[in-house]
């Protein structure tokens, strides 16, 4: 038998292994050699029970306020580098270890009815993050809002540029779309992060690799924006929680804003701030046409895969398919 050092020995393992030296984070409380050293004063009910996972620009901020009207579900306490967003899954966050993402949580106690989540709307189309969110909530239920992609990539083009990205405002939205392979890279950056989040089907089946359909709910963004309220009875039948409150007394149409409001009393409402529900010039026809087309074959395997699901059509992607026969 032979042996070496903890740190050489680590280093010989890591050079053997090296798909391993990524962590994987699993709940402490699903296996006994790591609840022997879980610290008593420590909890397992401090994670969520539900993701809200985007994509951006479909509505997800619209959903996530809605969900905190309700006395029974609670999301994470906000961030002070990632605004409200945790972020946990993706990127650097990860590496900072389950300690620091539980603090995110309030425990709320043994058997509370209380369920908690996270929303981080782009989770959705990242590659890493299905498989990193089921190592550590294998029972969490996961909701996704989608709307017409050309409509998205179109929304999420002028929030580029109301951020003053630089990029963004250096080219028109034909120009991002279009990008070919002789672009610059900047460019090509631009037009991937644009329009990867569209390919619904091909992320839904990232998902679904590793939770059950029934896990997942898949919300019409155009129905949630203007139909919040039998959206909100939807939501709350798929997460069973009770419970169930009348999202008729907590939303109103807010003509001003032209979107559903939380009411705050009498002829007083609390929209969303101006992020949300910009006002921009209406997407030229070249680009309405170029998106049409690039889209076609994902709606295509999303009608598919939603038929499969035993889920309903969205209205406009009926349309596309229509549209374009
Ligand atoms: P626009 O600003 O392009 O209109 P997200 O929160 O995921 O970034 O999505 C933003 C989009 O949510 C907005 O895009 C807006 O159309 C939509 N939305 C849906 N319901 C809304 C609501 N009640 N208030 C404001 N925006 C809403």
């Amino acid at each position: 038998l032979k042996t070496v050092e903890p740190l050489k020995l680590g280093s010989i393992y890591f050079d053997m292994f090296p798909g391993e030296i990524d962590p994987v984070w699993r709940n402490p409380c699903n296996d006994k050699r790591h609840m022997a050293i879980w610290s008593a004063s420590k909890s397992c009910r401090r994670l969520p029970n539900f993701l809200v996972i985007g994509p951006q620009k479909t509505g997800t901020t619209a959903l996530y306020d809605f969900l905190g009207i309700h006395p029974l579900l609670v999301s994470n306490y906000n961030s002070l580098t990632t605004y409200e967003e945790v972020q946990f899954f993706k990127g650097k966050n990860y590496y900072k270890g389950l300690d620091w993402y539980m603090k995110f949580y309030p425990d709320p106690g043994e058997d509370s009815n209380v369920m908690l989540f996270e929303k981080s709307a782009n989770y959705f189309d990242s590659e890493l993050v299905p498989s990193r969110a089921y190592a550590l909530l294998p029972n969490a239920k996961l909701i996704c809002t989608i709307i017409d992609p050309a409509k998205r990539a179109y929304s999420w083009y002028q929030h580029q540029r109301a951020h003053q990205e630089i990029s963004a405002l250096s080219y028109t939205f034909y120009e991002v779309v279009t990008a070919g392979d002789s672009a610059t890279k900047e460019l090509r950056d631009l037009r991937y992060r644009c329009l990867n989040p569209g390919h619904y089907a091909y992320h839904i089946e990232n998902w679904l690799d590793h939770y059950n359909d029934e896990q997942m709910l898949i919300i019409d963004g155009e129905k949630l924006r203007l139909n919040p309220i039998l959206v909100m009875d939807e939501v709350q039948r798929f997460l069973q929680v009770d419970p169930v409150i009348d999202y008729s007394t907590k939303l109103k149409y807010n003509p001003k804003k032209g979107f559903f409001c939380q009411v705050m009393g009498v002829n007083h409402t609390k929209c969303l701030g101006k992020e949300k529900g910009r006002l921009y010039p209406e997407m030229d026809t070249q680009s309405q046409l170029y998106l049409a087309h690039y889209y076609r074959k994902h709606n295509i395997a999303l009608s598919k895969l939603l038929t499969s699901m035993g889920r309903p059509i969205p209205t406009w992607l009926k349309e596309q398919l229509t549209d374009q026969k």
